[in-house]
């Protein structure tokens, strides 16, 4: 009965900042203020710099020394990394933001141009989507999530990442997996579900159903940016949350 109450109450809450944002908008904007631009970093030398459809010769060696990185070593790293050609032209990597030891990660594509400024993910329109969309469901970036991307430096034009830089960028992405332990990973779209399930399934047919990565509950849910694009789909991303919150609780 309570849960049904609360359910609703969150239903209320989904349509209202899902289709209005105007509440959430205030939230960021303080968010906003209140976080420091992180520098931006040099690149030294363009020519030295590794193709971007090539794995960089260190790639084998990074990956073997990532996986008993802290998190002091791995954000080092991953702010210095040369190891794919998405070097070249971010401004920054985005590491990633959250709770060290949050229950719920949420894995996108890759900074934007407003992350590739700022240092921090899903800070852009996406990222408003987002926020709200975790409100819905009573989480909090900061509190009880982490939120990462697949690659951590931001792709030309906002392309999608190529298999390659994702590969590259891997090792990342799950070394702060086991650093966090998280209770469930929310897969953002198709690049964050592509990477995590090695599979070229459609986003659809992933929906809905409990997957694993290396023993971690999964599920899968449409990219913010995407339901910016795709008013319809935004009852189905809250139907994902509301089946997420559930698996998380039965896990309990
Ligand atoms: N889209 C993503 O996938 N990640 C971000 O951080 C921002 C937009
Ligand atoms: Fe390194 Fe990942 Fe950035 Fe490529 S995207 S340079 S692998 S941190």
């Amino acid at each position: 009965m309570k849960d049904d109450r609360s359910l609703q109450e969150l239903e209320l809450l989904v349509v209202a900042r899902l289709y209005g944002l105007a509440e959430a908008r205030g939230v960021v904007a303080k968010h906003l203020q209140d976080q420091t631009l992180h520098e931006t970093q040099e690149v030294a030398s363009v020519e030295e710099q590794p193709r971007t459809d090539a794995l960089h010769p260190l790639a084998s060696r990074a990956s073997r020394l990532v996986p008993s990185m802290n998190w002091d070593e791995l954000r080092e790293t991953v702010r210095t990394c040369q190891l794919c050609g998405l070097c070249k032209q971010r401004k920054q990597a985005v590491f990633g933001v959250g709770h060290e030891s949050a229950p719920w990660l949420f894995i996108g594509e890759g900074p934007g141009a407003d992350e590739d400024e700022q240092g921090e993910p899903f800070v852009g329109q996406a990222g408003r989507l987002l926020d709200s969309m975790l409100a819905a469901v009573g989480i909090q970036r900061g509190r009880e999530a982490y939120i990462a991307n697949v690659v951590k430096c931001r792709p030309p034009g906002n392309r999608t990442p190529t298999p390659q830089e994702a590969a590259a960028c891997a090792p990342y992405l799950d070394r702060q997996i086991e650093l966090i332990k998280p209770r469930l990973i929310v897969a953002l779209g198709k690049t964050a579900a592509t990477r995590l399930l090695d599979t070229e399934a459609s986003l659809a047919s992933l929906r809905g159903r409990v997957h694993r990565y290396k023993g971690t509950p999964l599920v899968v849910t449409y990219h913010p940016a995407y339901l910016l694009r795709s008013l319809p789909e935004k009852a189905k991303a809250w139907e994902d949350l509301v089946f997420a919150r559930r698996v998380l609780r039965e896990s309990a």
